[in-house]
This record gives structure tokens, sequence and C-alpha cells, in this order.
């Protein structure tokens, strides 16, 4: 496609389950942000589509988790991930939400024009079904034993321990994670995808068309999805969390999240255009918009695939390309939630760009090194060392250092403006590094064209490194010694001052997709306005007009220290320690970032502990307690506030045990309390020790009980 009409750029739309780690911001929303700049430099026409996906058994599993609605986890979490993304640099025309109406109305409509196409069939099946719960039970919200490793506490999609992906069938002993007991199997109707029927489509439209213009893990990964059968895949499922389907038979059944969250462009683009006076309708249904999907390599099928077909069963435009990246690795080890082995953006930002010696330059020094190591043909590896070599030795002392000794010569040997060209004294050298700078344009232009940031990256730090060179060979300093002998040599200063002055604004405008606050301060160094940054100006050898006073130097980049990188090693080691000790840890094969953050679930039988010596278990002070009082802490479904007799005193003590026992039924209970727990605060709550709970292979619980009657106060050794 050459030069579209208009850019429809999305970044696959976060959940909003719990923040996000920087293996989603590389996956993702970075390259998408880079390739934006880039167009909006070019005076494009684009709208840059994000937004929160709040459907999907994700929400209500970590509201269980967190004690709340999934109302509130969206709530909270939405809010929380979008200001991340701000505080990165990440220049969304709009974040959107999947909860908000315009976007169920969108994805209902969509539903209805297809189902009224005759494009989708409905078929009876057996699912899994609580009793108890009187629920139908996701694939997620069964456990049971792996039949490959036999882990305890295997889902019904996957065992977290091995990573194996698995189905409901395979698990032994299977039992819901709402009741404890097992599911039985009750037929249900559900409406599908028949993907099958548009296997020729897809084969032409991925393996012929974009064989060669798409990357190649993209195009093998559809090839083999396509090759291994389509199968109709079910858009809807029985929930109550999401898009309700709108058909009068479909009580009690929503739309599946894969079906309604990519629609979640289509609303947030119709959102944009409600927000902006702008026509939307062009973006998603004329052939002259170029489309491209950002996304991390789990989310390649549903992109390249499932969407494509809906999107051609109901009139829109095709993706132009779908430049999914593989994983990132952190610290020799995949990225993962559930082991907590992970850097939030977050984490980044209260640590780094929200310090007194932080600063949004900090942001572009996460935005440098993430770009490159980026994993856009293989998984690549974040360590804090590489992030710190990075940082010092190419931004601090490359670009920066080229950038500040540029100003501060031109400030010391030319009062502070921009000298004269003397093109008379031009020499071999001087025209060798304007020729580079003319170059740098179309290179670099031709590797954003085709999503190589990294190597984008790269050729803009190497036009820097070539301006230190030149620099250095032309010694200007040396030179400004023999001006009382010879004055006219004022010319030679002159001359690389100019040049490399011009390289500073190039470098600018070349730099300002990757590190958009660097190219801010650069701007107002140089006292220039925003449009100088206009991607046609680059290659141009008269940004800065001779004459023009500009401003001191400012430090472009700080240093990162030893301390601050060990720091950060220490910390997540004992972050992912600290989680090992309340969870089973699941393998490092299990399935990494950037996807669904596994949902993780309460502290349950574990693996064999290190042996401890008589010392350490003398350290707890155990002892009996009779409940005096339990009542539900609001908004938190799985915590109970107990008063307990502790023979001499009472105490409070929050539990996480509201799931499993009504208030009512333990008053006069008598429990092992762990005595001399450092108290704790949970929803406003300070909790003065904790009870000590059995839980059986169901996954219930049951207090442990001194067998019979006595004293409350009693100790346990
Ligand atoms: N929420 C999904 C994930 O994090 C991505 C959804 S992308 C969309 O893997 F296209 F469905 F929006
Ligand atoms: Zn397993």
């Amino acid at each position: 496609m050459d030069q579209p009409k208009r850019y429809l750029i999305t970044a696959a739309l976060p959940y909003a389950n719990g923040l996000k780690h920087i293996g989603h911001l590389a996956g993702a929303y970075l390259p998408a942000d880079i390739y934006v700049r880039y167009l909006r430099a070019q005076r494009r026409d684009v709208a840059f589509i994000c937004g929160s996906d709040e459907h999907g058994t994700a929400i209500p599993i970590q509201a269980m988790k967190e004690g709340t609605t999934p109302r509130a986890i969206i709530d909270k979490y939405h809010e929380l991930i979008k200001e991340n993304f701000t505080d990165l640099g990440i220049s969304f025309d709009i974040y959107h939400r999947t909860s908000e109406p315009i976007h169920h109305e969108t994805s209902q409509e969509f539903f209805l024009d297809l189902h009224s196409r005759g494009e989708l069939e409905v078929k009876e099946s057996e699912q899994y079904y609580d009793e108890e719960a009187k629920t139908f039970l996701a694939d997620r919200y069964i456990m049971g034993t792996c039949p490959v490793c036999g882990y305890q506490r295997a889902y019904g999609d996957q065992c977290e321990n091995c990573g194996t992906s698995l189905s409901p069938d395979m698990l032994i002993n299977p039992h819901s994670t709402l009741s404890g007991k097992p599911p039985i199997k009750k037929s249900t109707a559900h409406w599908y995808l028949p993907l099958d029927r548009h296997e020729a489509f897809l084969r032409e439209w991925i393996l012929q068309k974009h064989k060669d213009d798409w990357r190649a893990n993209v195009v093998g990964q559809c090839k083999s999805w396509i090759d291994g059968g389509l199968q109709p895949r079910a858009v809807t499922r029985d929930l109550d969390w999401g898009v309700k389907v709108p058909l009068p038979e479909a009580e009690g059944k929503v739309l599946y999240v894969w079906f309604d969250a990519p629609i979640g462009y289509i609303s947030a683009t119709r959102q944009w255009g409600l927000d902006t006076g702008k026509d939307w309708k062009p973006y998603w249904y004329d052939k002259d918009t170029k489309l491209v999907h950002f996304i991390g390599k789990d989310n390649i099928v549903f992109h390249c695939i499932i969407f494509p077909v809906m999107l051609k069963l109901h009139g829109n435009i095709l993706p132009d390309n779908v430049p999914a990246n593989e994983f990132m690795n952190l610290e020799g080890d995949k990225m993962s939630t559930s082991r907590n082995w992970k850097l939030e953006m977050q984490d980044y930002i209260d640590d780094f760009i929200k310090k007194d010696n932080g600063g949004p330059q900090l942001a572009d020094s996460l935005r440098y090194y993430l770009t490159t190591i980026s994993p856009e043909t293989k998984d690549s590896e974040f360590t804090w060392k590489g992030f710190q070599d990075a940082n010092n030795s190419e931004l601090v002392s490359i670009f920066g250092n080229f950038i500040n000794r540029t100003f501060v010569l031109m400030h010391k040997l030319c009062g502070g403006k921009v000298p004269p060209l003397h093109n008379a004294i031009l020499d071999d050298a001087d025209r060798t590094m304007i020729r580079e700078i003319e170059n740098a344009k179309p290179r670099i232009e031709a590797l954003l064209e085709q999503y190589k940031f990294r190597e984008a990256l790269f050729e803009v730090i190497d036009l820097s490194r070539k301006g230190n060179k030149y620099m250095q060979e032309k010694e200007p300093w040396i030179v400004a010694r023999t001006l009382t002998e010879t004055p006219a040599n004022q010319g030679l200063i002159d001359n690389c001052l100019h040049i490399c002055l011009q390289l500073s604004a190039n470098l600018a405008i070349l730099i300002n997709p990757f590190l958009p606050f660097t190219a801010k301060k650069m701007l107002h160094m140089m006292k220039v306005v925003e449009k100088i940054l206009d991607w046609e100006n680059a290659g141009k050898m008269n940004l800065l007009s001779v004459g023009y006073s500009l401003r001191a130097p400012e430090l472009l980049f700080r240093k990162i220290e030893d301390e601050e990188v060990t720091a950060q090693v220490e910390k997540l080691k004992a972050a992912s320690a600290a989680k090992a000790q309340t969870e089973p840890a699941p393998a490092p094969s299990g399935k990494a970032a950037p996807g669904t953050p596994a949902p993780s679930e309460t502290p349950t039988a574990q693996p064999a502990k290190p042996t401890i010596v008589y010392d350490d278990f003398a350290k707890l002070d155990l002892k009996v307690g009779t409940i005096l009082q339990a009542e539900k802490v609001e908004k938190a479904d799985k915590l109970l506030k107990l008063t307990v007799d502790m023979g001499a005193e009472q105490r409070t003590i929050v539990s996480g045990i509201a799931l499993h026992f009504s208030p009512a039924d333990i008053i006069g209970t008598q429990v092992v309390v762990v005595a001399n727990l450092a108290p704790r605060k949970m929803r406003g709550i300070e909790s003065n020790g904790m009870i000590l709970m059995a839980e059986d292979k169901s996954g219930k619980l049951h207090f442990v009980s001194p067998g019979d009657k006595i004293d409350a106060g009693s100790g346990v050794s």
C-alpha cells in the first residue's frame, strides 16, 4: 500500500485485572507509540487506539482474590494502567473501556449483524456446571490434578506447574473453585463462528498476500493454525460478567471476551470520533485506511485469524500488518505474574521517574533500553545491568555527550550563537558528516516502515556516534588555541560547530518517536518550536539559522548508579521469594508474559519446605483461642473480622475464610492462633495474629482445633 489516506493503529487492550509489566510495554505499547509518533511527525492522519479489556473470567477471578467486586477491580486497574502509560509517554488518542455502554452497543450490533447474515451457528453442548453455585463453570474455575505432572492445583485450561494446556476433562478429581464440589455436565446452547468456512480466504490473505510483508513468526503461527484444521469457535459463554448476548433465547449468556474485546477497538474509535468531532467510519470502512495491530505473540490467532474473519463478514477493512513481538525475559527467567518475577511499569515509575533525581528523562531511559532489546524476531532479555549499560554508555556517553559538548563549545567558542558555514573551506570530513546527516533519514524511515524499531534506533544513536567522532577529529578546542596567531582559523571552528548544531537539530527530529521527552528538552535548548520536529525536516542542514542564540546545555540523561541496579535485582528476588512462600511455585516452563497474568489462588498444600531447626519453630507463639464474634468485612467477599478470646486478652483477627464459613456457625469454635505475628492492616482493620487452617484436597478449609475444649490462651507446642 503506498501512502494510505489515514492510519488506524491499535495496541492490544490490556486486561484491567492487575498492573502491567514491562514485558507488556515492550511487546505492544512502546513499538506502537514509536510508530504513531513517527506518523504524526509526518503529519499523517492517524488514530491511536487502546483501552481496558474489562470482561472475561480474569476479572471476576481477580475480584475473588482481592475480596471485592469485578466493578471495583476494573475501576481500579483501568485508572492505574492508564496513568502508567501516560507517565511513560505512550500517547494514545483514546484509552477507552469495554465496560462503557457504547462498547456494549457496538459489540451487540456486531454480533446481531453476523447472526442475521446467517454467519453464526448455534450448537448444544455439554458444559461443566456447579450445582451448588448454580452456574456454568469457565475452564479457569475448575481445578484438579494435572494428568501430566501430578500438580494438584492445575486449572481446567492449563497446568501452571508444567505449562501443559489442558481441558477440564483431562483433570483428575476435578472440582469447582466456587463450591469445592465436583462439577457435573449440563447441556447448553452456544453461538459459534464457523472458521472452517473461511479457510480459503485465510490461506489466500495470509499465506499468499502477506507471506512476505508480515513477520515470519506471525505467518508461521497462522500457517500451523490453518494447517491444523480450522474449527467453529464458540463466541458466547455462560457467565454473568460481560456483554449480554442480544437475543431473547440467550438469557444468562454473554459474548466471549475474545469476541467483544477486539470490537473494543471499533467502539473506542467511535468514542474518539464523538470526542473530537471526527467521522470515525472511514477509519474502519474505507480501503484507504492502513490498519495495524500491535500485539504480543500470545494474541496472534485472535488478531490474524478470528478478528479478521469477523471484520470481513461485517464489511470492515482488514489489518495491513500485525507486528507481533516475541516475549521478553527478565534476569534469566520468564516474566511471570504468578511467580512475581516481573518489573511492573508502576514500580519503575515509583523507583525512577517519581524520585528526586528522576523525571521524564528516566521514562526515556526505559524506552531506550526496551527498544534496543525489543523482541522483534526472538525472545529477548531485560537485565538491570543491561539497562544500566545502555543508559550510561549509550545515552549518557554517546548521545547526551555529543549534544552537551556541542552546546558547551558553541557557547565557549562561538559566543552562544549559531556560527556561519564557510563553504570555501569545507573539507572532506565536513562533507562526509553532512552526507551522513542527509542519508540517515531515508534509512531510518525504511526501517520504521518495516516495524524494525531496534535497528532504526540503532541508526539514530550511530549518527550521534559519528558526530562525536567528527568533533573528536576536528578538535575545535585545540584549534581555538591557534586563534591569536591565525585568526582565520575561526572559520574552521565555525564550520565544525555549525555542522554539529545542525546535526543536533536533526537528532532531535530522529530521536523524537523513540524518546519524546528528550526531543522536547532539546527543543527548549535550541529555542525552537515543535514544528521543527516535522519528519520532513530531517536531513536538512539549515534547521538552525546563523546568528540565532541558543540556550546553555541541559543534562539530557543521568547516570544509573551501581547501587540502584543491585537494589532492583535484590528487590526482584525478594518479591519472588516472598510469593513462593505463600504459593506453590509453578515451574519456570510455565506460560510467560505478555499474556494473561495467571490468576493465583489462596495459600494451600505446599511442596516440601527446607528443613528448619527447633529454634526456628520456637519463634512461633502458638495459642489456643475461642472465637467470640465473627462478621463479614464490607466489600471483601473473602474476609471475616473475628474477635478471639486469648485468655488474658481479646484480639481482632481478620481471616480470609468468608467463602468457607458463615459467621454464625463458628462462634464458640476453638482455634490455634499464631499470636506473635506482626500486626497487618486489611481493608482498614488491624489484624493481630493468624488462625491456622487445614485445607483438604477439594480446597475446603477446616479449623485446626484442640481435640477437647480447653482454656483460651493455652500454649501450643
Ligand atoms: N486482553 C488481552 C490480553 O491481554 C488482549 C486483548 S486485545 C483485543 O491478552 F483485541 F482483544 F482487544
Ligand atoms: Zn502439570
